[in-house]
Order: C-alpha cells, then sequence, then structure tokens
C-alpha cells in the first residue's frame, strides 16, 4: 500500500482522508497531544484495521474522537454531572473521560469493555475531519510499545505501506497523550495523567482516586488495559534518574558509560556532557520533546539514555508516568 502524505492545509487533501474515512479505511491525523490514527468508531471494520496497522493487541481499548457534545450522546448511555463539569472546562483539550458506552459502539472499539473513552481534541484539523465524517476511534499513530508520533514524519516512520493516508500538521503542541479519567463508576479515578493535572481535576471533581500504577507501580489487574503494555520504549537503554542527588549521579553515570565507550544521551535540567548528546531543558520542554528524543536517539543508535526525573506534581506527574514506562532501569537517589 502506497502512504500519501498530504498538509493539513490542503483541502483537497483532507476531503480525500474524510473519504477514505467513509470507505472504512484509517487514515494518520494530528491532534494537540500527538498524532491519532482513525477510523469509524462505529465501524466494526474500519476499527480492526487500526490494531492490525498498529499490531495492536485486541484488549487494549481506543479512545473515541469527538467534535460537538451532541456527538457525545450518540455514544453514551448517560452523563453524569461531574463529567458535564470537566466538559465545560477542558473540551476542546487534552482530556479523555470514559463513561457507560451505548450498544451501537462496537465492542472491538472498547477492548471489549462496556466502558467508552471520548474525547475532544483541540485542533482544527482534527475537528474539521470529524465533522466531515464521524466520531473516530484514534489511538497514538505509532506502532504498539512505540514512542507516540508528535511529527507526520515519525507517523511516516511507522505506518508507511500500512495506511493509505498521513496529514502533516506540523510539531504536535503538548507532546505526551490526553489525561485519561474514568467516571463510569461512582468515584472518579485517574488512568492517566497528563497535561490537565490531577490538581486541576480535584478543584472540580472534589476527590479523584490515584491508582499506584500512575505512579508506574506494577498492579497485578490493571485498571486501564493499556497500562500493561510495555510503552514508550526506544531501542536504547533509559535509565530514569530522578531524587535530590540526581545531578551528582547523572555526572558520574555519564563518565563511567563513556570509559565503556557507550554512545550515550542525557535529556535533563542542567547541561550534564559536550561528549555525545546533551539536551538541556525545562520541563515543559521536555514533555513535549520527549518522545521525539527517543526517536532521534535511536536514529543515531544511541546505547544509553540517561533522563533526568521531576517531582510528581503538576505536569511532573504525567511525564514522570511516561519515563518510568519508558525505562529499563530506575534509580532513585
Ligand atoms: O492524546 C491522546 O489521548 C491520543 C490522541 C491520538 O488523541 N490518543 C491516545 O490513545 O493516546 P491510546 O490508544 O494510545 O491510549 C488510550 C488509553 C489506553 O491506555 C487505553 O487502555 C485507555 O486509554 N482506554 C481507552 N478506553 C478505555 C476504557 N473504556 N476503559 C479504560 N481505559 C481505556
Ligand atoms: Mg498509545
Amino acid at each position: 500500500m502506497e502512504t500519501l502524505v498530504v498538509k493539513s492545509s490542503d483541502k483537497k487533501g483532507i476531503k480525500k482522508a474524510s473519504g477514505l474515512i467513509k470507505k472504512g479505511e484509517v487514515v494518520a491525523f494530528p491532534t494537540e497531544t500527538v498524532y491519532g490514527l482513525g477510523a469509524d468508531a462505529l465501524n466494526r471494520k474500519a476499527v480492526l484495521k487500526i490494531f492490525k496497522a498498529k499490531k495492536r493487541p485486541a484488549d487494549n481499548p481506543l479512545i473515541v474522537h469527538i467534535a460537538n457534545e451532541k456527538q457525545l450522546g450518540l455514544l453514551v448511555e448517560y452523563i453524569p454531572e461531574s463529567a458535564y463539569k470537566l466538559i465545560k472546562k477542558f473540551w476542546p483539550g487534552p482530556l479523555t473521560i470514559i463513561l457507560k458506552k451505548k450498544k451501537k459502539v462496537p465492542s472491538v472499539t472498547t477492548g471489549g469493555l462496556n466502558t467508552v473513552a471520548v474525547r475532544m481534541p483541540s485542533n482544527e484539523t482534527a475537528l474539521e475531519l470529524i465533522k466531515k465524517s464521524n466520531p473516530l476511534a484514534a489511538p497514538s499513530a505509532n506502532l504498539s510499545g512505540k514512542a507516540s508520533p508528535t511529527t507526520a514524519k515519525h507517523v511516516y516512520e511507522d505506518m508507511k505501506g500500512r495506511i493509505p493516508l498521513i496529514i502533516d500538521g506540523g510539531k504536535t503542541k503538548i507532546g505526551i497523550e490526553s489525561t485519561v479519567v474514568d467516571l463510569s463508576s461512582k468515584k472518579p479515578v485517574l488512568l492517566r495523567p497528563g497535561k490537565i493535572t490531577a490538581e486541576q481535576l480535584i478543584k472540580i471533581l472534589g476527590s479523584l482516586e490515584i491508582p499506584a500504577s500512575v505512579y508506574g507501580k506494577k498492579v497485578s489487574k490493571a485498571m486501564a488495559p493499556g497500562m500493561k503494555y510495555r510503552h514508550y520504549s526506544p531501542d536504547a537503554k533509559v535509565i530514569l534518574v530522578y531524587g535530590k542527588k540526581s545531578k551528582a549521579k547523572i555526572r558520574t553515570l555519564v563518565k563511567n558509560y563513556k570509559k565503556e565507550k557507550l554512545k550515550t544521551a542525557v535529556i535533563g535540567f542542567e547541561y550534564y556532557s559536550a561528549d555525545y548528546n546533551c539536551i538541556c531543558v525545562t520541563e515543559k520542554d521536555m514533555t513535549k520533546k520527549l518522545f521525539s528524543k527517543f526517536r532521534d536517539f535511536d536514529l543515531k543508535k544511541t546505547d544509553i539514555i540517561i533522563v533526568e526525573g521531576v517531582d510528581e506534581i503538576g505536569l511532573g506527574l504525567g511525564l514522570m508516568n511516561r519515563l518510568k514506562k519508558a525505562s529499563t532501569e530506575i534509580i532513585k537517589t
């Protein structure tokens, strides 16, 4: 299959994309978080093609992307007051809400669950595409297990020959996936931390359960089906270093790996080494660039990526969640 790449400003290209979706095909599109791999959420066969293109396990459910509140009513049984409050404050935006699904949402879309994850992205291209077709089931547009794509080039690396079209909307603004909150039972539960922080959610919901898995702890019975799979893994070994003495520890590691002649990269909050590849960022910048740096370092055949961790508050919780999942070794100092 040939994979066409069109610019988000190309009206004909967008028309072609919505035509493909109507025919039950899969199209990659930009959102404010990461790129998505979209198909008509209500078309079983189309949704199955997403799982195939991504090599995603069938029990890992997809997020359904909508363009207006009316579409939410098509997908869910009941909208609780708490959901209305979150929607008013955060949609369109990087927040996914899980609610009880209507029968007509196919079980392939929801990984066999009786709930459905819904979000309204704040990206013009995504909204335009959804309006022209139907609600779009869309996971991140990477091969299963790889870092989520933040540029159309990343999508092309993973999806070339696997899908017919990619819409190029430039670099995504946020860089990590949406916050996921489960409102399908009595108590709200945070399933995936992100740009909309736990603190922001608590302000509106009053309370929020944060399972240990959000802090990267292994749980026997994963609450979000996606949690049990290894994520975001570059080919390089990723070492996460955090805590009070992280800076000294990183310097020692860099020195040691240099002696061993291993190609080492550091993503941190100060400049650690001129030797191979050291990137000095802020917390916000790290969130934005992390996945794209993982991909860059793989292309450069880096052996070790050392990443400096942050405190698990605010956006830091979302960042540390991704870092812990990507790491082969975690060092708390
Ligand atoms: O920012 C995002 O959310 C991106 C863009 C494309 O919108 N999408 C994304 O989708 O990250 P995906 O499939 O990579 O992650 C969806 C997560 C998975 O961890 C999945 O297990 C969980 O949401 N999820 C989806 N439906 C669920 C449900 N009904 N119950 C529990 N977890 C669910
Ligand atoms: Mg994903």
